[in-house]
């Protein structure tokens, strides 16, 4: 078991004389961890990029990340086996995601075994938060490309900073799986020929009020409805969504270009189909058509599996398997997937990449 860091030492850096971390409670939360990566464009390519103990970014004022949104990020965790060893779940396809992301907002991508060794040597030097095997904990680490320099037309920026920092988080469940309850939000998350399949700040930023509204209704989050008809399920707040058919086989997963595609979703409909057995489609998902499926789940890094209790659109409100018990799929889908990501059952090729 790793030593755990102290409290103090989270605030002021490796001074190690305080409460260690509650392990059981983290949350997710920032929490300043002792290195992050840092790496900067400029004239045309990318330096080595290097590991700095500080955590505050100077850049210019006129930077198109503070004013044009022109930045990117990306959420994976490295995960401790009962072993000992830490590995990351599928950091390839985060790269790939964070390229087509800086290809929308022109911005340079950063190629893959670049993006892999920025993870690689962030979670090497920050062993210590990687929360032990058991205790539900992993560690997240957020990449971002971020436009900076001297600017002010609407234009690309011509510096650019991959930077890579990493947080301990807790089990999203505490008491296990629990199902959650939604509400099909109003406003638009993303437009028919816009970002949404992008993992950039205007989405998330569109999002702030939206989230708010639901909070303040007494749901998790919202539902967003396609832009162009309002009439079908895209996304579930800061998750993709899947539902299992009433007859128990068939792995339904909306699919549309305005859609943030999620390496969870498509880890589960994989396992859905390899491990579980069941039919898998991309399609659509109606809103006034839940009745034919049994059960429904938001799926993404940080939740992992959300199972679904009841969404509220407008004055219905649909219930699912149940408000308060988890169905039998997704609960299959749920132990299997952090089966794999703790290294506890086997995982497809290339699911996991080793880092100690
Ligand atoms: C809008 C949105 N959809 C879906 C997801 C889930 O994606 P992933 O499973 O890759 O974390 C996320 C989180 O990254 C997200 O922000």
């Amino acid at each position: 078991m790793p030593t755990p860091p102290s409290v103090s030492a989270v605030r002021h850096n490796r001074t190690v004389d305080a409460q260690p971390l509650d392990w059981q409670n983290l949350g997710f939360n920032y929490i300043k961890t002792d290195l992050r990566y840092l790496s900067h464009w400029r004239d045309g390519a990318w330096d080595d990029g290097t590991l700095t103990e500080d955590n505050q970014l100077h850049i210019s004022e006129g930077s198109t990340a503070l004013h044009y949104g022109q930045q990117c990020f990306e959420g994976l965790k490295a995960y401790r086996a009962q072993d000992g060893s830490i590995s990351l779940f599928r950091p390839d396809q985060n790269a790939a995601r964070m390229q087509r992301s800086c290809a929308r907002l022109l911005m340079p991508a950063v190629p893959t075994d670049k993006f892999i060794e920025a993870c690689r040597q962030v979670v090497l030097a920050n062993e210590r938060f990687v929360p032990p095997y058991g205790t539900g904990g992993a560690l997240y680490l957020r990449p971002y490309v971020i436009g900076v320099g001297d600017n002010i037309g609407v234009r690309s920026a011509s510096e650019f900073i991959f930077g890579v920092f990493c947080i301990p988080v807790g089990a999203y469940f505490k008491g296990g799986l629990t199902p959650t309850n939604f509400m099909v939000s109003s406003y638009d998350r993303a437009a028919p020929n816009g970002t949404g399949a992008a993992k950039v700040g205007g989405n998330y930023a569109a999002s702030l009020l939206a989230n708010h509204e639901a909070k303040a209704r007494h749901f998790a989050d919202c539902i967003y409805l396609d832009p162009a008809t309002h009439t079908k399920i895209e996304e579930v707040g800061a998750a993709n969504f899947f539902a299992i058919t009433r007859d128990g086989r068939r792995f339904v997963t909306p699919k549309s270009p305005s859609i943030l595609e999620s390496i969870t979703k498509y880890s589960l409909l994989d396992i859905a189909r390899d491990r579980l057995g069941l039919d898998v489609e991309e399609g659509d998902v109606y809103i006034d058509q839940l009745d034919q499926y049994s059960e429904a789940g938001a799926c993404g890094t940080a939740a992992v599996i959300t199972p679904i209790g009841g969404i509220q659109h407008g004055d219905h409100y649909h219930v699912f398997y149940s408000e308060t018990d988890v169905g039998p799929v997704t609960r299959a889908l749920y132990d299997e997937l952090i089966g794999i990501q703790f290294g506890d059952r086997p995982a497809p090729d290339g699911w996991l990449v080793k880092v100690k």
